[in-house]
This record gives C-alpha cells, sequence and structure tokens, in this order.
C-alpha cells in the first residue's frame, strides 16, 4: 500500500467526491457480505412437528428433526450454504457425565442424518463439547468442583467420531479444554475420517454473552458455577494469539473467534498474524441485544444486522456464525 500521497490535502481531496451518489459508493466499497459467508446455527429438540420459541431469542426458534430438512432447504434458496446444529437434549438424557453425547443415535447424529438423507448440499458443523447432555451444564467432566482436561478429552474424541460417522463435515470443538484439537484430528484420521474438517473454537471467551443460547439448550438453570477455567479471560489478546497458535499446530482448518462484537480487535489480530481461514460467532446475547433493540423500534434492525455483519468482515472474518443469517440473506437478495 502506499502510504505517503504527495498532497492530500483539502480542498484539493474531497472525501465527499467518492461518496456522492449510490453507484460511486458501490465501486469504492472495500467489503462485501454474501448469504455465502454466513452459517445459520439451528436449534433441534425431540419429537415430531413442533415448533418452540426461546423467549431469550425473539424469532429464533426450535424445531423437531422431520422439519429441519424443509427449513434448511429454504435457508439454502436464500444462499446459505452452511448450517451449524445444536441439541435441547430432554433433562431426563442429561447426566453428570454427558453420556448421551457418544450415543450415535443421539439428537444431534440423528439431525446431521437427516439432513444426510435429503442429499441437500450444505455444509453440517457440530459442536464438540459436553454442555447440552451434562446434568451439571459444563462443557466437560466435573469432579471436586473441577473440570478434568484429559478425561474430557477422550469423552470429545468419541463425541467427533459419532457426529462425523452420522455425515457431519465441520467438527467444531467448542470446549476449550487444552490439547483436544489434536486429539480429535488423531481419533478422526484412526476412523478414516480424514477429510472432515475441523474448526476450532480456538479464542472463546468466558462470556455474558452465551445467556440467551443456554436457554436455547436447556443447559443454563443447572450451570454449577461459571466457565472461568476452561474459556478465556475477555482482557486478553497475547493469549487469544496463543490459543490460536497451538489450535493450528494441532490441525485446526479454521479458528474461530467467539463472541463477535466486543473482540473485533481480537477478529483482526487473528487473521493478520497466521491468515487462516477465520470465522467469528456472533453470539446470542448479541443476537438478543439487536433483536430486542429492533422489536422496540429503539433501532432500524434490518440495517443494525447488515452494519455489523459487514463489520465483521472488514474485520478480517471470512465467515460468520450468525442467528441472524436468515434475515441478513433475505435483506442481500434485496
Ligand atoms: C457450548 C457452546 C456455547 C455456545 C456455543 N457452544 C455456550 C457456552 O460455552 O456456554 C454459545 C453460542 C451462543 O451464545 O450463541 N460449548
Amino acid at each position: 500500500m502506499i502510504k505517503h500521497f504527495p498532497k492530500i490535502e483539502f480542498p484539493t481531496t474531497r472525501m465527499r467526491r467518492n461518496r456522492n451518489v449510490g453507484w460511486v459508493r458501490s465501486l469504492v466499497r472495500e467489503n462485501t457480505l454474501t448469504a455465502n459467508d454466513l452459517i445459520w446455527p439451528v436449534f433441534v429438540i425431540d419429537g415430531e412437528s413442533k415448533v418452540e420459541s426461546i423467549v431469550s431469542m425473539p424469532g429464533v426458534e426450535r424445531i423437531t428433526v422431520d422439519l429441519l430438512v424443509d427449513n434448511v432447504g429454504a435457508a439454502m434458496d436464500l444462499g446459505i450454504r452452511a448450517i451449524a446444529i445444536f441439541p435441547y437434549v430432554n433433562p431426563e438424557l442429561k447426566t453428570p457425565n454427558g453420556g448421551e453425547a457418544v450415543n450415535p443415535d443421539n439428537l444431534v447424529c440423528r439431525a446431521v442424518r437427516a439432513i444426510r438423507d435429503s442429499n441437500l448440499e450444505v455444509g453440517v458443523l457440530c459442536d464438540v463439547a459436553l454442555d447440552p447432555f451434562n446434568s451439571d451444564g459444563h462443557d466437560g467432566l466435573l469432579k471436586d468442583g473441577m473440570i478434568l482436561n484429559d478425561e474430557t478429552i477422550e469423552i470429545l474424541c468419541e463425541q467427533a467420531i459419532v457426529q462425523a460417522g452420522a455425515g457431519c463435515d465441520i467438527i467444531a470443538p467448542s470446549d476449550m479444554m487444552d490439547g483436544r484439537v489434536g486429539a480429535i484430528r488423531d481419533a478422526l484420521d484412526a476412523k478414516g475420517f480424514k477429510d472432515v474438517i475441523i474448526m476450532s473454537y480456538a479464542a472463546k471467551y468466558a462470556s455474558a454473552f452465551y445467556g440467551p443460547f443456554r436457554d436455547a439448550i436447556g443447559s443454563g438453570g443447572a450451570l454449577k458455577g461459571d466457565k472461568n477455567t476452561y474459556q478465556m479471560d475477555p482482557a486478553n489478546m497475547n493469549e487469544a494469539l496463543r490459543e490460536v497458535i497451538m489450535d493450528i499446530s494441532e490441525g485446526a482448518d479454521m479458528v474461530m473467534v467467539k463472541p463477535g462484537l466486543p473482540y473485533m480487535d481480537v477478529i483482526s489480530q487473528v487473521k493478520e498474524s497466521f491468515g487462516m481461514p477465520t470465522f467469528v460467532y456472533n453470539v446470542s446475547g448479541e443476537y438478543a441485544m439487536v433483536r430486542g433493540a429492533g422489536d422496540q423500534g429503539w433501532l432500524d434492525y434490518d440495517k443494525a444486522v447488515i452494519e455489523i455483519l459487514t463489520g465483521f468482515k472488514r474485520a478480517g472474518a471470512d465467515g460468520i456464525l450468525t442467528y441472524h443469517a436468515l434475515d441478513a440473506a433475505r435483506l442481500l437478495n434485496g
């Protein structure tokens, strides 16, 4: 980039020349947002032909697996090419060791199989972590008030294998245990899943903005304590870069920063430092804020959504997991 111009002074230079009309603004636009950049997170529940609303996420629903294929097909018609599936697991199936996570017929695996059976050409991402299945709401095994790292990894590897076996394309460890990316890569390879992609939740912060998600999957009420011993301190940047380096060296194909809006600087540093395919999770609390304010008429929801998602692209994100995906895609399609 040329850093020194001979003359960039007013009135020779008038910045507004390139802003005066729509066509020139389009010509000089530096970043574009398309529906292809979006990953749509979907919540699934047991049962048939049921749709449940989520109080803290107006406009987002939990749906049964039989409704999933049609809904995903409609999202694809809008240009969305990838989804993330999250289960609301029935409370009676939740145990202290999250055993349901490794059941090849659990809700997530059934949802993935339904998509695969439909032959829709959509990328399917699944979280690897125990929280939807664990009676204490934690991502790992809790013993005597401590989250066990290495014991948790063994279960996560099995969880990744059952999800890959169901046909999941992207395994996304969201648990923040140390060493899990390498262990999951080895476990997948050993079972012949060598082309399954790993998108690591590399820099995942201990955030207040996950609250509505925990309502959505029913893990919040039971959560014992907080996740501060495994998720990152929001104050830290250097630590985020070290987390990302470690995940890359363990074999992550893509890395993620989470949440999004309070961590724009982290997205941009991660992208600049490593040049990896870099994703951001525009999380449930961020959705709830914008949706809530929009519903109150306090801001223009449509414009705010496009501004936020474009901001992620500008910061360096290649793609965005967002509950605004369907609204955004509709807006982008005019
Ligand atoms: C679980 C997980 C969480 C989210 C994605 N996977 C919550 C948590 O860590 O407690 C949050 C997503 C959101 O808030 O939208 N490991």
